[in-house]
């Protein structure tokens, strides 16, 4: 069986090593795929947006079926003109694609639903801007409607900062078009949570919950980052399994429910992005597509056992999902981001990486690397590779992790010595 995967991050290689390892006999083509994505498929030189030529290169390659990793494709319409050419493909539509690239979409669609989140006011000008923020007060979150690389967020502790940020979207033209909609929110407190749902547009199936570090920084100081670190499954969702059903009857359901009233009905992965408020779960944010890095932590992290394959193979084919099989966690899994000089402003590019030999129970998934012209492995992005250690316990599995990625030499590196903490304080508690 040919697959095709989209994408070339630390996400769409651990999705193409959970592929064959499911089934080794699929054969993997990733476009554009990267020099760790190589020892597992054949990589093309088609960019992740070019979708006519992918859609090109699957009619005549006879692709059984493509993955997509990033939401950039899936918000321009990839699954829609794979659809509308015969070809089976994993993603949503660009109608449904807008859980996540227009983020007032998603906030309308949340409140038709009556799915808990915070309460927001969507606004196109500056005057609109100023009476949410006097109506919300602060603290107040201030966000672009449209994709911006994750960017577009900004927590706001005064309402004079709220004025300057909301100005700058609006007026000032910070976020290009992504900013031209902007959301005056409020600010939610408790902690986060990562849980991805495989869905055929009705059925759900949830995968073990996981968490992000989303700053640069131990102790979570720092700037902001598309995520340092990973890990997986989060003790708060394994001591109450309650919480997960309940996720999935007050947010995930509701919210597939009215997408399909719609006609916009999502298949794929939906990722919902989760504060564990005092008053209960709430969305932070939808996304349409797996995580990164919690996917490089998660796919591992899931017994050997489960057929994640076969499932988005189902999904991909319009096919009905069952939902009785088990996704749960047999491992736990540590994901630490290696990250370039420079990240995540202006990350530098070309420095040579020097990488020992992988021992058992790390995997390393490439993120943003090259091949030199001579051969060397150089970086290529601001986040570089995720090193996942892998154990029966957390703490085991962080160490792993650590371990190696601290062997991982290149000039500039930066990298968190503390992901998982939370778990592991949260652990030391109970005991
Ligand atoms: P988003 O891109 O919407 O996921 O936002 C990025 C990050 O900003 C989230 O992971 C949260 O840490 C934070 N954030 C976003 N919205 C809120 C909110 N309403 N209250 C508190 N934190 C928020
Ligand atoms: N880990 C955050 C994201 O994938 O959007």
């Amino acid at each position: 069986m040919k697959v095709l995967v989209v994408g070339g991050g630390g996400r769409e290689h651990a999705l193409a090593w959970r592929l064959r390892r499911d089934d080794p006999r699929i054969e993997l083509y990733a476009a554009p795929g990267n020099p760790g994505i190589a020892a597992l498929a054949t990589c093309l030189s088609i960019g992740a947006t070019q979708i006519d030529s992918l859609v090109a290169f699957a009619r005549q390659e006879r692709i059984d079926w493509t993955l997509v990793g990033p939401e950039i494709p899936l918000s321009l319409g990839i699954a829609d003109a794979f659809t509308a050419a015969g070809l089976p493909i994993f993603g949503p539509t660009r109608a449904a694609a807008q859980v996540e690239s227009s983020k007032s979409y998603s906030k309308t669609l949340m409140i038709d639903a009556g799915v808990p989140t915070a309460r927001a006011a969507v606004c196109t000008t500056v005057a609109e801007a100023h009476r949410a923020i006097d109506e919300i007060g602060a603290p107040v979150v201030v966000k672009a409607s449209g994709l911006a690389a994750g960017k577009g967020v900004i927590i706001c502790a005064t309402a004079d900062e709220a004025r300057v940020a909301a100005d700058g979207m609006l007026a000032g033209g910070s976020f290009g078009d992504a900013g031209a909609t902007v959301l005056i929110e409020e600010f939610m407190e408790g902690e986060e949570l990562s849980l991805f749902v495989l869905t055929d547009g009705e059925r759900v199936l949830a995968l073990p919950a996981a968490q992000d570090h989303k700053r640069l920084l131990d102790g979570d100081r720092g700037p902001n980052t598309g995520g340092m670190g990973a890990y997986c499954p989060v003790s708060l969702t394994e001591q109450s399994p309650e919480l997960v059903g309940e996720v999935l009857d007050t947010i995930v359901r509701p919210t597939l429910g009215a997408m399909r009233e719609r006609g916009t009905p999502f298949s794929g992965l939906l990722y919902a992005g989760l504060m564990l408020t005092a008053a209960g779960p709430r969305v932070v944010e939808f996304n349409c597509r797996f995580g990164d890095p919690e996917t490089e932590a998660v796919l591992p992290a899931i017994a050997p056992s489960a057929p994640l394959a076969g499932l988005m193979e189902l999904i991909a084919r319009g096919q009905r999902l069952p939902e009785n099989i088990d996704l749960s966690a047999t491992r736990s899994a540590v994901t630490t981001v290696l990250a370039a000089d420079g990240y995540p402003e202006h990350p530098r590019k070309g420095d040579a990486i020097e990488m020992p030999a992988v021992p058992a129970d790390v995997l390393v998934f490439h993120a943003g690397t090259a091949r030199r012209d001579d051969g060397r492995l150089v970086t290529a992005g601001g986040r570089v590779l995720a090193v996942t250690g892998v154990a029966d316990s957390l703490a085991v599995a962080q160490q792993r992790s650590q371990a190696f990625a601290a062997s991982v030499q290149f000039a500039g590196r930066q990298y968190r010595t503390d992901i998982g903490w939370r778990e592991l304080e949260r652990r030391a508690g109970v005991t």
